[in-house]
């Protein structure tokens, strides 16, 4: 047990839920099922276990928005054991927590320099939020056709074009595992008295192994939002909003986190949080050594299919360290354009010959994720249909090749809350070239958006909208398919400011 194990066996939340449920109370506040008195088809083709401990916020279970007893103990115990010094409890995701850091740290036309790739949570926090991006680049790797990480070098360029910059917003790690260099960004920002922002939706391991990637906290990052849910053991929409510093004024931080949750979080998504935490800070190094020695074993029996590739460490060194200063090995990107297949299509036939669902197939990768959950016979589920989509598909159609569009961003024009809020109108998406995007276009996941309000759209981002569209990638959007929404610069009064009349 290191010092940050201390008290971490407790879980004061989850304990007060079942004392509450166990002391077999007389209900009569919210929700009206009653503690699962009353059944739907949900207590009757699942279970009713979650509608008994389905409790609101009874007397002794504190208030999440104004924490004064188990919750105050509960969020206490997690920063612990994140090394920060503040945690929330979002019941909203990493979603939450994203527009949460935004709108505390950020106010209207304030700038933030962070990379272009970034999820639709982080746009619409500049939307909400009225912060000005400067966007950088992240490193493009065009064999996979993923976007990587950011250089820092490219990072710090950007801090010194914008001094006057307030924040600096940085993915750590990127869907696919790949992280920056965030404790040298980390440093030059706050040279520059710049707060650094990070998502680390995909980076909650990094809380509880010495062996992954160096987490938002431990390199001195203000802020931060990471779905314990992703990786760490706890339900489906539960992430912690960290803060360390002075830098951050947590009470607008507090501010801002009601405001985008609703006023009855649920108790059993906050309880499965108090729980994961404790599995995770007492046990975490050994599961995740379990996680890692079990991507190795992954790692060399997929490589021995013909067809198919995942990159391990050696990735960061033919990379050029650019954009790929350090990788999470748990995070199995597998090449699969050898099959003569897109991702789309082999993360479709996975699941159809071998009932193996992967968290998402891109164009040229499948993205296969190793947890806490995660068994050797699930990974030999995985390699057995692989192994069997490269008897039938390798050499029948040689190698795929892969799309001739450009993996390049959009040029903005106008800042995301202008964008937004410009008055629109809904045209083909053929007659949209060089227009300004009035919406947000996105292929789902990774959530990543192809055009943001504000940008114009290129054609580059039209042949990826209908590549998506056609080899079934899910694109989301505000209109149907083949349409998009674009600004009117003919009914808008800041054309002129912005020189688009
Ligand atoms: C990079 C990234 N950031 C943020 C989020 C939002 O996280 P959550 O699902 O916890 O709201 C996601 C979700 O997939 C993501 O991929």
């Amino acid at each position: 047990m290191n010092k940050n194990d201390c008290g971490q066996e407790k879980t004061p939340f989850l304990d007060a839920l079942v004392k509450y449920v166990k002391s077999n109370p007389t209900a009569l506040d919210v929700p009206g099922h009653k503690l699962g008195s009353f059944h739907t088809d949900l207590s009757r083709k699942i279970s009713n276990v979650f509608m008994e401990y389905d409790a609101n916020a009874p007397y002794g279970m504190d208030n999440l928005y104004n924490p004064q007893g188990v919750i105050k103990e509960a969020e206490a115990l997690a920063a612990k054991a994140c090394h920060a010094d503040h945690c929330l409890f979002s019941v909203n995701g990493t979603t939450g927590g994203i527009l949460t850091m935004f709108v505390a740290c950020l106010d209207v036309k304030d700038k933030v320099i962070l990379p272009r790739n970034v999820h639709k949570s982080v746009i619409n926090s500049l939307i909400i939020s009225g912060a000005v991006p400067i966007f950088v680049d992240p490193e493009i790797d065009h064999t996979l056709g993923v976007a990587n990480g950011t250089n820092a070098d490219k990072v710090i360029e950007a801090m010194d074009e914008n001094p006057t910059a307030k924040a600096v917003f940085v993915i750590n790690p990127t869907y696919f595992g790949v992280v920056s260099d965030l404790k040298r960004i980390v440093r030059e920002a706050h040279r520059r008295n710049m707060i650094v922002m990070t998502d680390e939706a995909h980076g909650s391991n990094f809380y509880f192994s010495s062996k992954l990637p160096l987490s938002a906290m431990d390199c001195g990052a203000d802020i931060t939002a990471t779905s314990i849910h992703k990786n760490s053991g706890s339900l489906t929409q539960t992430s912690f909003i960290l803060t360390k510093g002075e830098r951050v004024n947590f009470s607008e931080v507090r501010r801002a986190f009601a405001m985008f949750s609703s006023t009855s979080p649920n108790a059993i998504l906050m309880a499965s949080l108090d729980a994961a935490r404790k599995e995770m800070a007492l046990k975490g190094e050994k599961i995740i050594d379990k996680d890692l020695s079990l991507a190795s074993y992954a790692r060399k029996e997929i490589n021995k299919i013909p067809g198919v590739h995942v990159y391990g460490r050696e990735y960061i060194k033919e990379q050029n360290n650019s954009g790929v200063y350090n990788i999470d090995e748990t995070k199995l990107v597998i090449q699969v354009t050898g099959l003569g297949m897109y991702g789309y299509e082999v993360y479709k036939e996975l699941r159809r010959i071998a009932n193996v669902q992967v968290e998402l197939g891109e164009v040229s990768v499948i993205l296969a994720l190793i947890g806490p959950g995660t068994t050797k016979k699930h990974l030999d589920n995985l390699i057995n249909g692989l192994k069997e989509l490269s008897k039938q598909h390798y050499k029948a159609k040689g190698s795929r090749k892969i799309p001739s569009y450009n993996y390049s961003y959009s040029k903005a024009v106008v800042p995301p809350r202008e964008g937004y809020d410009a008055p629109n109108k809904i045209v083909n998406l053929k007659d949209s070239i060089g227009e300004i995007s009035g919406e947000t276009v996105m292929a789902y996941p990774p959530g990543i958006p192809i055009v943001i309000p504000g940008e114009i759209i290129s054609s580059d981002a039209i042949k990826m909208i209908e590549f998506f569209h056609k080899e079934g990638g899910e694109v989301l959007k505000d209109t149907t398919i083949g349409k998009i929404k674009i600004i009117d610069r003919s009914r808008w009064h800041l054309a002129k400011e912005f020189n688009l009349e």
